[in-house]
């Protein structure tokens, strides 16, 4: 699923996501990562490999099939951000994904195109995605609702709930072996939790029956805001893909 990736390439990728890189001497002598930041080493002690179990609400009955689902999304009236959509935001990517990437809300150019994480935040994400060697449309992407909220506000809480069976039916359609929950609104809706994202870094959360690995990450348009996370979050994607990897 992952590409095969040269470390010039990562060391362009991690460049991309405003990342100062430098190579080991010998790299060939030590596992990929290690060769990219001098923090990777702590962030792997540092990181909690055992779960947190999260149990997720019981799912509301919607359609069982991705055609059925996608369908019922666009057709969907449950809140009222269904009032002043364009169209509603499904998710994009592969289906049979091992990592399914959530964010918050479609924006202004998400509500247009009708794909997530189209805008300035979806090119950061497509640039910490190759870093860990994957493209766009290796993983899936999705957001915790469907329908842009007015100027871009936070959705609220029964906008999320309204939402949650959908993005649930996506999840066990998937089947991904990690969800990559990105920023405040995703992780505390997953995890039914109020903690700061500070807090839920660094920990590998198991979501709903199935006890998926969730791990917890800023959302890219915090790291435009806050250059200074990015090393933080190339931290997490890099424990997530050990996490994947069973390491
Ligand atoms: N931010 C998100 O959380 N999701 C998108 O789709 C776009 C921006």
């Amino acid at each position: 699923m992952g590409q095969v990736q040269t470390d010039q390439q990562r060391h362009q990728y991690l460049q991309a996501m405003g990342i100062q890189t430098w190579s080991l001497r010998q790299p060939q002598s030590r596992p990929a990562d290690e060769t990219l930041t001098p923090t990777d080493a702590d962030a792997r002690q540092t990181m909690q490999t055992e779960s947190i179990v999260v149990q997720a609400n019981e799912p509301s009955v919607v359609a069982t099939d991705w055609a059925g689902l996608k369908a019922e999304v666009s057709a969907c009236s449950r809140c009222e951000l269904c009032q002043q959509r364009s169209q509603t935001v499904f998710g994009t990517g592969n289906r049979q994904a091992d990592w399914l990437v959530i964010g918050e809300a479609p924006g202004t150019e998400e509500d247009v195109q009708g794909e997530p994480f189209m805008g300035p935040s979806g090119k950061l994400l497509n640039q910490m995605l190759l870093a860990v060697g994957l493209k766009r449309e290796d993983v899936y992407i999705a957001n915790i609702v469907k329908c842009r909220p007015a100027n871009d506000r936070d959705p609220r809480a029964a906008e999320a709930a309204a939402c949650e069976p959908y993005l649930k039916q996506q999840i066990a359609l998937i089947q991904p072996k990690l969800i990559f929950a990105m920023g405040r609104i995703a992780a505390q809706n997953l995890l039914q939790s109020d903690q700061k994202v500070g807090d839920m870094r660094g920990q590998k959360f198991a979501y709903g029956d199935s006890k998926t690995a969730l791990i917890v990450s800023y959302h890219p348009a915090y790291l435009l805001r806050m250059p200074s996370a990015k090393r933080k979050a190339w931290q997490d994607l890099l424990f997530a893909r050990r996490v994947i990897n069973n390491e």
